[in-house]
């Protein structure tokens, strides 16, 4: 593993070489990361409707994340300025021991829904008997996928006294690989949903996966060793934690930082966003609104911190192949499937969330942001070179003036010298 320490420091010509070596990119692939990863427009007219274009959001690095043991790189598209700098300095304060981190096997639940059944507990019992014929037929419509480890596990099914009167709701358990799954699990229902209906005198309405994917959960966990970041720092995310515990507006924006760095990484990587955040905020939901991270202290005085979501996501898949840099992403990523991105995944929304809250609780987030408020400012100004933009934003944060007029008059002053 190349060492991609200053990796921030680069050009960015510079860091596209880098990456380009250590995780063996092609030139084709090196140049579709230069070329700002262009979605041709053919390729998004096929992808989606009424196509009149695409957009663009920077597509950067996360470095230090030891996990497990191994080292990793991890893809992050965000247009927010600092979410990546905090993840990279959140995970360097774990080192040398990183992150350990787990992921379930990738099971999803894909729910069938019967209404008008005359006797809920005779249609109950007879799916009860008929478990093995019902798992055959579903099974039938995974054989191609069987090869990739995918099947029909199990079933179960709920009654729901409803408004409309009672439903049987079949809740299938499908192992769908490294896929998202959605697909996959959606052609089954639709298949097996007739032998429902006949079995319970049900008529058939939604079929459908859950995004609440509380089969296929991540995890991971980190040390802040006292040493490293002090006590006061402990004693605030704790006292963070307390809070977002205790109060759900601050829970929202808790959890909001944490999904700060799970979606980069699922919008770099190509993968469903939607559907992580659903899932991410249902599963926060269990029981009552809670955070996603849990932080305490050892013995030692060090702290603890840990997250656990669901995640379906894919590796492979019509997503991962439509998008030209989510592949190139995973190339670079070098995830061995589905579990380890959930893994990866886990461990930069735990870091961003340490990242967050250690500075909100000690000297506030607006110093960093207004450092790069304020380069932002500077080019808007007109400044060219990294050095003009540098020496623009360092005054104006001095100022504490990031007025668009009077940062021209800094450039102006800039040039001049
Ligand atoms: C901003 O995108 C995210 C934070 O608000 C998260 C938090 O407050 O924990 C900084």
């Amino acid at each position: 593993m190349e060492d991609f320490s200053g990796f921030y420091k680069l050009s960015v010509s510079e860091r596209l070489a880098k990456v380009k070596k250590s995780a063996g990119l092609t030139d084709e692939e090196a140049k579709a990361l230069s070329d700002s990863g262009a979605l041709q427009l053919e390729r998004a007219d096929k992808t989606i409707e009424n196509v009149i274009g695409a957009i663009h959001l920077p597509l950067g690095l996360a470095t230090n994340f030891t996990i497990n043991g191994k080292h990793f790189v991890i893809p992050m598209a965000v247009e927010e300025p600092s979410v990546i700098a905090a993840a990279c300095r959140a995970a360097k304060q774990t080192l040398p021991e990183g992150f350990k981190a787990d992921a379930d096997e990738p099971i999803m639940i894909g729910q069938v829904q019967l209404t008008g059944i005359k006797d809920v507990a005779e249609a109950s019992k007879n799916l009860a008997l008929n478990r093995k014929e019902v798992l055959g037929i579903a099974a039938g419509h995974m054989k191609q996928h069987e090869k990739y480890g995918c099947g029909v596990r199990d079933f179960e099914t709920k009654v729901l006294d409803t408004e409309r009167g009672p439903m049987i709701i079949v809740d299938f358990l499908i192992a769908v690989g490294d896929a998202q799954g959605a697909n996959m699990v959606n052609t089954v229902l639709e298949n097996v949903a007739p032998s429902l209906a006949q079995l319970t005198g049900g008529r058939v309405r939604l079929r459908i996966v859950s995004n609440l994917a509380t089969k296929r959960k991540a995890r991971a966990s980190a040390v802040w060793k006292k040493d490293i970041i002090g006590e006061e720092t402990i004693a605030g995310v704790l006292d963070a934690y307390e809070f977002a515990k205790h109060d759900i507006y601050r829970c929202a924006t808790h959890n909001k930082g944490i999904m700060n760095g799970i979606d980069a990484v699922a919008l770099a990587t190509g993968n469903d966003w939607r559907s992580v955040e659903a899932g991410a905020h249902a599963y926060a939901s269990l029981g009552h609104y809670k955070p996603l991270t849990q932080y305490h202290k050892n013995e030692k005085g060090d702290l603890i911190g840990s997250i656990e979501l669901p995640l379906a996501l894919a590796t492979v898949g019509p997503a991962v192949n439509s998008s030209p840099t989510a592949k190139i992403a995973l190339k670079i990523m070098n995830v061995r499937g589905s579990k380890e991105l959930a893994m990866g995944m886990c461990c930069v929304g735990l870091a961003n969330n340490f990242a967050a809250l250690s500075a909100l609780a000690t000297e506030g987030i607006q110093k960093g942001h207004m450092k790069l408020h304020a380069r932002n400012i500077a080019m808007f100004a007109g400044a060219l070179t990294p050095e003009e933009t540098e020496a623009v934003a360092e005054e104006l944060a001095t100022e504490k003036n990031f007025d668009v007029e009077h940062a021209k008059q800094v450039l102006q002053k800039v040039r001049k010298m």
